[in-house]
């Protein structure tokens, strides 16, 4: 089986989970395309990688020459013509089917037949996005957790299309970056987040039900199971929309009633308190 090297990586999106792959992969070695819809946006997130690259230098964990040379290996760019250049492209947008399908095959087209196209979905069909494209065999999910640059796994998630070659690929890509690499099929939730979000979701209903505040529940789960952090300071940092995005897409797929998402959680979606990224979401970060 022959596996491709990878050296140049195009991202496209530049959310929470995009600008940590594209920080991670940087600092590993690679060269970057970080693709926004706007040159503003693809800049500001360049600027924030710098950020967050300096706290690793401020902690004596990343030296200012490495820093340096993670930042000279990121291009912003906003042209998805672009990544035509790319050994393999991972996609962070929008976790949206029909937005995901058509951009898979508009990187269909740009990119080289030999390009590895990637998915960074938490619960969607890689397969859907797989046969939008004429390289099916090329197409597999490279899911990494938030945050992007801490976490130390990465599901690879193999749709029933994919060659070997692509999943040995992937798996050297993600260990590339310092990751432990799991291979996963293709279903919705893969291993983590079809275990991880019925807990959330009844933690929602514990609050709901009134059982206990959301600082009581964290601190019972820190405290009492060891997490490091509690479920509604994950749902936070998670994001309350992507969070609702995930357990629709599990109920979808199995109609199990541990994924129907409590009425709370929608609400507060609705109200667009989404956690961190709005400002409010269980907790007030307007004031942090
Ligand atoms: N970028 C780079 N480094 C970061 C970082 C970031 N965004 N956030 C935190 N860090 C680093 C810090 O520098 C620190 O490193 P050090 O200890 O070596 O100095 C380390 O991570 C710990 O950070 P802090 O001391 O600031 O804070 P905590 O100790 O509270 O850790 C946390 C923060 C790493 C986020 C920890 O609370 C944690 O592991 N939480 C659980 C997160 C989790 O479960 N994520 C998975 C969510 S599910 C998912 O992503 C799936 C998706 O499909 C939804």
């Amino acid at each position: 089986m022959l596996r491709m090297s990878i050296k140049r990586v195009g991202i496209v999106g530049s959310g929470i989970m995009g600008s940590g792959i594209a920080e991670t992969a940087a600092v590993s070695g690679f060269e970057v395309v970080l693709r926004s819809r706007t040159q503003a946006s693809a800049d500001a997130t360049v600027a924030g990688m710098e950020k967050s690259l300096n706290r690793q230098v401020d902690k004596g964990k990343l030296a200012e020459a490495d820093r340096d040379a993670a930042l000279a290996r990121v291009i912003p760019v906003s042209d998805l013509g672009e990544l035509a250049g790319c050994d393999l492209v991972i996609e962070s947008v929008v976790e949206d089917l029909a937005v995901k399908k058509h951009l898979f095959s508009e990187l269909d087209r740009i990119c080289p037949d030999s390009t590895i196209l990637a998915t960074n979905t938490s619960t969607l069909p890689v397969v859907e996005m797989a046969m939008e494209t004429g390289r099916p065999d090329r197409v597999c999910g490279i899911h990494f957790f938030n945050p992007a640059p801490v976490m130390a796994l990465v599901e690879v998630v193999r749709p029933l299309t994919a060659s070997d070659a692509t999943m040995a690929t992937a798996v050297a890509f993600a260990e590339a970056c310092g990751k432990t690499a799991v291979v996963v099929k293709d279903q919705a939730g893969f291993i983590v987040n079809a275990l991880l979000f019925p807990y959330l979701n009844n933690a929602v209903r514990l609050l709901e039900s009134g059982v206990g505040t959301s600082e009581g529940i964290d601190d019972a789960m820190k405290g009492g199971c060891g997490f490091p952090m509690g479920p509604f300071a994950l749902l936070d940092l998670v994001g309350l929309d992507t969070s609702l995005a995930i357990l629709d897409a599990l109920y979808e797929e199995f109609r199990d009633p541990s994924y129907a998402a409590v009425p709370l959680l929608r609400r507060m979606v609705s109200a667009e308190q989404l956690g961190r990224k709005s400002g409010r979401g269980f907790y007030d970060y307007s004031k942090r």
